[in-house]
């Protein structure tokens, strides 16, 4: 695992879309996982600036959502498809056919949870983006999830709703459930990016990469892969005990 630490929340995004393009430089196919959230918003801006400079294109990228709500509307603004054609797919030149997701309104959503993670595991992901929840999860998977989990059906845990709740009108409008990667379809990416800013994640950041491997803090997973990068501002790091 290699710990960069960044002077302030936007070196920390500016260090993350770094790794991304240097990910994308390994293959002249290549293919991101890409998370939502307010940790992506700053790396998405900084990948959308380099694309409309010149200095970087996805014209031959595809990209694979980690999650997705279910019991939204297709035009609904926080559905993580529409989240992420407004924040990085439409303003740079990935191909309209490049963006992969799990179709929530499917008739049998747990027909469909296993073809995407059949999708998600065929494209042996270049890079996957990852943020943390204040509870250690990564995507939808809560604490408790066995490690090996695959894409699924998920119900949201209280504090994932309460966290989320701030993209909704109250409340009760954030959703029940969700497709959700499983941290055995995440494992499978080639190199993980994990990024975090503000003191609320510096709990679940000592936890994950200092504490033991264990299904309570689902980022502690990651310990068990050969390949991942973490990108943490001062706030995120401020539990660290290991001098990275
Ligand atoms: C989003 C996702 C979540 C978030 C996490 C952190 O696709 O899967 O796991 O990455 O909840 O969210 P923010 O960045 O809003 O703190």
């Amino acid at each position: 695992m290699r710990v960069h630490l960044a002077a302030s929340a936007a070196a920390a995004a500016e260090r993350a879309a770094d790794i991304v393009e240097e990910a994308l430089r390994t293959n002249p196919f290549p293919s991101i996982g890409l998370a939502t959230g307010s940790t992506m918003v700053g790396i998405y801006r900084s990948l959308v600036n380099r694309c409309l400079n010149g200095s970087l294109s996805f014209s031959k990228t595809t990209v694979y959502l980690l999650d997705e709500y279910i019991g939204l509307d297709a035009e609904h603004p926080q559905a993580y498809r529409n989240v992420v054609m407004r924040s990085f797919a439409d303003l740079v030149d990935l191909r309209s056919e490049a963006t992969f997701a799990p179709d929530c309104r499917a008739p049998d959503l747990n027909k469909e949870a296993r073809r995407y993670d059949s999708l998600v595991r065929a494209a042996r992901l270049d890079i996957q983006l990852l943020g943390i929840g204040g509870n250690g999860h990564i995507a939808f998977n809560e604490p408790g999830t066995p490690l090996d989990a695959e894409t699924r059906v998920v119900e949201l845990s209280q504090a994932t709703r309460r966290d989320n709740a701030r993209f909704f009108d109250s409340d009760e409008h954030v959703p029940l459930q969700a497709i959700t990667q499983g941290i055995g379809t995440i494992l499978q990416a080639k190199h993980i990016l994990l990024v975090a800013q503000g003191a609320h994640k510096s709990r679940p950041i000592r936890d994950a990469l200092e504490g033991p491997v264990t299904t309570e803090v689902p980022a502690s997973a990651l310990q068990l892969h050969g390949e991942v990068s973490v990108v943490l501002d001062p706030e995120a790091a401020s539990l660290l005990s290991a001098d990275y």
